[in-house]
């Protein structure tokens, strides 16, 4: 397991940094009222179908960044390697719970029968994330992928499990065992994807120009969720 330590100055910047777009996505109106038990069943099926290629694309990014880690044994890329091969195996099952939570809710199983195909702007996400771990450097992948998209999710699961139950009220919605896996593994406490993401960070990115270069690609990956979470929010 990766060993949490205290952060370095830069660290203590980066956070106040993209405190403020954290909040945005977390105070937003999808995920807002989908916390306090208000959000329609038409937005809350399209966030589940239109926000699934994000999840189902999660593992491949993932493969992505682990081509990014240097070669060599050298402890911090050993420590990379191990860590993103484990992780891509947990995301893998954590498609499978979403899609799992979307067709409990109410999402057709033919919506699911060929690639879904969201707007632009709630798809604009998934092309950051491909171009970022892609041509993007190991930190800045990490950044945009485990930290800007995992720590708002932390954030509100943990909000939106609370009463997430009062929605077995509407009409095609069921929840049984294995409905909200996906939602609880998120909203766990003790989930420490994001915080192990940015230790690997802290390795690789010791330049200061480095450390810009991360702030930038959690910050824009965070606004791109918020996009999306409004643009979803808009479509009625
Ligand atoms: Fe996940």
């Amino acid at each position: 397991m990766l060993k949490l330590t205290r952060h370095p100055q830069w660290v203590r910047e980066f956070r106040t940094a993209v405190g403020p777009i954290e909040e945005r996505i977390v105070n937003c109106r999808f995920f807002a009222e989908m916390a306090n038990g208000t959000l329609s069943m038409k937005r809350f099926r399209a966030g589940l179908l239109y926000f699934y290629p994000l999840i189902e694309s999660f593992p491949q990014y993932m493969g992505l960044t682990l081509a990014l880690v240097p070669r060599g044994s050298q402890p911090a890329n050993h420590l990379a390697r191990e860590w993103l091969i484990t992780n891509i195996n947990i995301e893998r099952k954590h498609t499978v719970w979403f899609r799992q939570w979307a067709l409990d809710f109410g999402v057709s199983r033919e919506a699911f029968a060929g690639p879904v195909l969201p707007p632009p702007e709630i798809d604009a996400v998934n092309h950051y994330l491909w171009r970022i771990t892609s041509q993007g450097t190991l930190a800045e992948a990490l950044a945009a992928v485990n930290y800007g998209i995992e720590g708002p999710s932390g954030m509100w699961t943990k909000r939106a499990k609370k009463d997430i139950k009062t929605y077995a009220r509407h009409k095609g919605v069921k929840i049984r065992k294995g409905t909200l896996l996906w939602l609880d593994a998120h909203a766990a406490y003790d989930d420490r994807h994001p915080d192990e993401a940015l230790e690997l960070i802290k390795k690789f990115a010791q330049t200061k120009e480095a450390q810009e270069k991360v702030t930038q690609a959690a910050r824009r990956s965070m606004e791109y969720y918020a996009l999306a979470a409004d643009a979803i929010y808009d479509l009625f």
